[in-house]
This record gives C-alpha cells, sequence and structure tokens, in this order.
C-alpha cells in the first residue's frame, strides 16, 4: 500500500510517499481503507522534532474515515464495507476525569497512522460514520471534535445564553468549537488574524468578530463593552493573560493547546475576579461517542481544503502558514 512516512524531523519537505506492506491485524483490531484523513498540528510538530516522545520512522495521521476493510472478530453493528469514523486516543482508560499517562497514546506516532491506504486500529475506536456526513468531513471531525467537545461541554460546561470567547477561530478545533457553541445556544465572539476568516465565523453564526493583529487590546474592549462567560484557547503566549483581563468575574478559562509558548499571567485579576482556568486535552471515548452525535443531528465541519495525499507537502505548507479556516483534508485513492 502507499503511505506518508516521516524518517527524520526535519520538517514537511521530509514527508515521503513509500510502498509499504498492509498492517496485519490482531483479534481486537480493525483494518480500514482510509478514504479521507486530515491535519492537525500535532502532525505538523512532529515533522518539526517539535512534540514529546518522537519515534520515527512512521506513518503520520490521526485523523481518518473510510471503509472496514476486515474485522479481527465479529463487533456487534460493524460489518465489512461500513463507512466509519476512527476515534484517535488509544487506551483512554478507566477514568473519565482524565486519561491514563502511562498506557494512553494517539494515533499516529508511534503508532502508525491515517495518512495511508490502510490503517490497523483497535475495535474499540471504530465507529459508524455520521450519515449525513460525506468520507471527506467524518475525516475532518476525530481528533479536533473530541477536543473541541470537551473543551466546551466537558470542561467548559457551557450553559445556553453565555458568551463564549473562541480565540484564533480559524484553527481546526476552534472552528468546531464555534459550530458547537451555536448548537448549544451560546453567544460566540471569536478572535482571527484574518479579516476573511473573521468573515467566514460570522456566516457560521459568530455574533461578535475581532482580529487580534490589529486589536491588540481586545480583551480591554471586551471587558468594558462584552463580560465574557467563557474561553476557549489553544494560541498560549500571551492570549490567557488577556483571557484572564476579559472573563466575567467567576468566569472560566479552558486552554487545550499552547501554539504561541508558554504564558506569564498577572496574579491580580485571577484571584480577584475568581477565575477559574481548566486544562483539557483529548476526549475520552464517552466524548468522541457524544461529539459524534452531535454531527448526526445536522451539523457539518468546516473543510478548508481537500489535497491529494499525493500533495501533503503542499497541505502541510498551508497549516504552517495559517492559511486555513477550519480542516485540511488529505482525499486518500
Ligand atoms: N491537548 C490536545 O489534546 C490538543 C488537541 C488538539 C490541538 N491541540 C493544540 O491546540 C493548538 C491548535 O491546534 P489545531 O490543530 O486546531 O491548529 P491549527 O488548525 O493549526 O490552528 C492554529 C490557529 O491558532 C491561531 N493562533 C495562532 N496564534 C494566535 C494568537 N496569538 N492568538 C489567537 N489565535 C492564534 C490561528 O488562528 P487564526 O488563523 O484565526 O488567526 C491559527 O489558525 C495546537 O497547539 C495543538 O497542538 C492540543
Amino acid at each position: 500500500m502507499r503511505a506518508l512516512r516521516l524518517d527524520q524531523p526535519t520538517g514537511p519537505a521530509g514527508l515521503r510517499i513509500a510502498e509499504v506492506p498492509v498492517p496485519e491485524i490482531r483479534d481486537d483490531e480493525a483494518l480500514i481503507r482510509v478514504r479521507a484523513a486530515a491535519l492537525n498540528r500535532r502532525d505538523l510538530f512532529i515533522t518539526q522534532g517539535l512534540y514529546a516522545g518522537i519515534r520515527l520512522p512512521v506513518t503520520l495521521g490521526s485523523d481518518g474515515a473510510g471503509e472496514i476493510g476486515a474485522l479481527g472478530s465479529v463487533v456487534a453493528g460493524l460489518r465489512a464495507g461500513d463507512d466509519v469514523v476512527i476515534d484517535p486516543m488509544l487506551g483512554w482508560g478507566e477514568d473519565p476525569r482524565v486519561w491514563d499517562p502511562a498506557h494512553s497514546s494517539i494515533l499516529g506516532m508511534p503508532r502508525d497512522g491515517t495518512f495511508a491506504q490502510y490503517v490497523a486500529v483497535p475495535l474499540e475506536n471504530v465507529h459508524r460514520k455520521p450519515a449525513g456526513l460525506s468520507l471527506e468531513e467524518a475525516a475532518a471531525i476525530p481528533l479536533a471534535g473530541s477536543t473541541a467537545y470537551r473543551a466546551l461541554f466537558t470542561r467548559g460546561a457551557v450553559r445556553p445564553g453565555e458568551t463564549v470567547l473562541i480565540t484564533g477561530v480559524g484553527g481546526g478545533v476552534q472552528s468546531l468549537v464555534l459550530l458547537f457553541a451555536k448548537h448549544a445556544g451560546a453567544r460566540a465572539i471569536v478572535t482571527s488574524s484574518s479579516d476573511q476568516k473573521l468573515e467566514r465565523a460570522r456566516a457560521l453564526g459568530a455574533d461578535l468578530a475581532i482580529n487580534y493583529a490589529t486589536n491588540p487590546d481586545w480583551a480591554k474592549l471586551l471587558r468594558s463593552t462584552s463580560p465574557v462567560d467563557l474561553v476557549v484557547d489553544s494560541s498560549g503566549g500571551d492570549s490567557l493573560r488577556r483571557a484572564i483581563d476579559a472573563v466575567r468575574p467567576g468566569g472560566r478559562i479552558v486552554v487545550y493547546g499552547g501554539t504561541n509558548g508558554d504564558a506569564t499571567i498577572k496574579m491580580f485579576p485571577l484571584f480577584w475576579k475568581h477565575v477559574t482556568i481548566l486544562g483539557t486535552s483529548m476526549g475520552s471515548p464517552r466524548d468522541f461517542a457524544a461529539m459524534l452525535e452531535l454531527f448526526e443531528n445536522g451539523l457539518h465541519p468546516v473543510v478548508d481544503r481537500v489535497f491529494e495525499l499525493a500533495d501533503a507537502v503542499a497541505a502541510f505548507g498551508r497549516l504552517d502558514a495559517k492559511g486555513q479556516f477550519g480542516k485540511i483534508v488529505l482525499r486518500v485513492d
């Protein structure tokens, strides 16, 4: 089969299409014929050597959708040929509050991932594709969708009518946070570095859209005009300090990433306003199932652009340049 292999962390240019054996499956695994996969910033970070515990060579890719090629054993409700989507969270563990750091991992390093014609995954990670989604749309939701779901609902406990601030709405996860927040009946304020992306966010229901590049004082503006109940952020850097400024007294801030590195925060507004900061990561199996359920109810993820697997280097370049709005998908023939 064809797979996109990474041998050295020399950036996306080091990715190459190679012929490799189709993976063999055990009794507790399924072989999936991948039809579409999607990029996450994690994949880019791994190519750049910026991720913990890198083990190479590997086939990257956490997100995938396709049809079942073979099942290691009988599973109720699933048959060879069914269209499915893969939960990339492997071995979450027993505690719904947090994954088991000793035994869990994410598909696509160290285990070979979805940027290939076939991938082997545990049976428990195989889910029926939401009926209303194309395979390309389904491939766009696993990692970002479960992260967005857990951030907004499980950790953020958003309630209808609350105001949610979504920083950097162009990101794959954040575009889904916007979708979910509007679906939940929240008011959504978004920021982005791009006016075109803000325009697209407005079309998806954003109530207020602010360019953080041209309005660096957005937090002060929000504090005085439009106080925020819940912030969802992954950009790190000075975003957390600004988020603490922007939330109303008693507000919550959920953080699942640090794209721009570590944060320095002011202590006074944190304790004086009784702000809660919540860390989160990819979702549990329960979060994943609940997230899929949302897509059974008419939602569609934002697919930025679809590239052929052979053009993956260009797809990574678009992610690296922050060119995307939503998810970048790879078609796998
Ligand atoms: N912990 C987990 O399990 C988990 C899961 C998923 C993702 N993550 C992490 O979360 C981050 C986002 O992941 P992703 O896949 O959604 O990435 P992505 O699609 O590449 O999105 C990154 C976005 O971050 C925004 N951004 C960059 N600098 C910003 C700033 N100073 N202020 C506000 N926004 C800023 C940009 O939004 P605009 O283009 O709108 O400006 C950019 O598009 C990454 O660091 C990733 O590693 C963690």
